[in-house]
């Protein structure tokens, strides 16, 4: 967006203001001004910094652009994981697992055992902190966290380059469907695509875009390979038992997937997916 409106400034400029292309590119021009302003205010807190802009536009829709609102929408979806233990990046790799409300109760050790094999590529999306897990991973794995905050990307990518370890973390909003496809498209296979306690985000900003979102990946996938989806049963809190029983997603699932494997492990229900 910094980039497109340097773009569009100049060819304002240079443009016939008498015309009607002019015209749309003054309402354009202005509004991309106004939605920077907008952004900027919402990222003075040090906690936004970080995050990509479009998420934070897409996010503002949410909160009819008030920026309370939508500080406290990104709080919710985004930054309630991080404490400042968390990003002062001086914990041990399993203290990163352990401080993340969403990775806390997991035993990686016998997850892994159970999802993944040796020599795979590992597409992880909205991984949180689940980089810091990558010792715990088969021999061989290539691992690739997308995620929005900016701040665990950074700390995963020097996490990876100190251990030299076969990874990194992209600094992507998992709504930029076509990016997130390239990626996929072009990780070396046997593939397999991580969506641990994330369906519930993508629901709440775009109905549906889950379904989107899987079908797209299905498509890239060839026979063997697997997606692993993962949702709370109750909350991360881990106070409240969920009675919610997802019969949306899990009839979307039956009808479009062959469904492998699925189990519960502390308060998270896993369902392994093959196209
Ligand atoms: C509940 S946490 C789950 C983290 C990790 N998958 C796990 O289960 O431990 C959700 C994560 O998804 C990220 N996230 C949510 N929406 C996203 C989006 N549209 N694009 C990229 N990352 C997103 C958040 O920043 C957060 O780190």
């Amino acid at each position: 967006m910094r980039e497109s409106i340097g773009i569009l400034w100049r060819n304002w400029r240079f443009c016939n203001h008498n015309n009607m292309e002019c015209r749309e590119l003054t309402q354009r021009k202005d509004e991309l001004q106004e939605n920077l302003g907008f952004l900027e205010k919402v990222k003075e807190k040090k906690e936004f910094s970080m995050l990509l802009d479009s998420l934070v536009l897409r996010v503002s829709k949410k909160a009819k652009e008030d920026v309370k609102g939508t500080r406290a929408l990104l709080r919710k979806y985004f930054t309630v994981f991080l404490t400042n233990k968390l990003l002062n990046g001086k914990l041990a790799p399993e203290e990163m697992l352990d401080k993340h409300i969403s990775s806390k109760n997991r035993d990686y050790q016998k997850l892994y055992e159970r999802i993944l094999n040796p020599s795979e590529t590992v597409i992880d999306l909205g991984a949180g902190v689940n980089g810091f897990s990558y010792s715990l991973m088969p021999l061989h794995t290539k691992y690739v966290a997308i995620e929005a905050t900016g701040q665990l990307v950074v700390l995963m990518n020097d996490y990876f380059k100190k251990n030299k370890f076969d990874s990194r973390a992209v600094h992507l909003d998992v709504f930029d469907l076509d990016e997130v496809a390239n990626i996929i498209k072009n990780q070396k296979k046997p593939r397999i695509v991580l969506m641990f306690n994330i369906i519930d985000a993508l629901e709440f900003f775009e109905k549906d875009y889950s379904k989107k979102l899987l079908i797209k990946i299905k498509e890239l996938l060839s026979s063997g390979e697997r997606i692993i989806i993962s949702f709370p049963t109750q909350s991360l809190s881990g106070k409240t038992k969920f009675h919610t029983t997802r019969k949306w997603l899990m009839d979307f699932l039956e009808e479009n997937f062959s469904i492998v494997d699925t189990f519960e492990e502390n308060g998270e229900k896993f369902i392994v997916l093959e196209k």
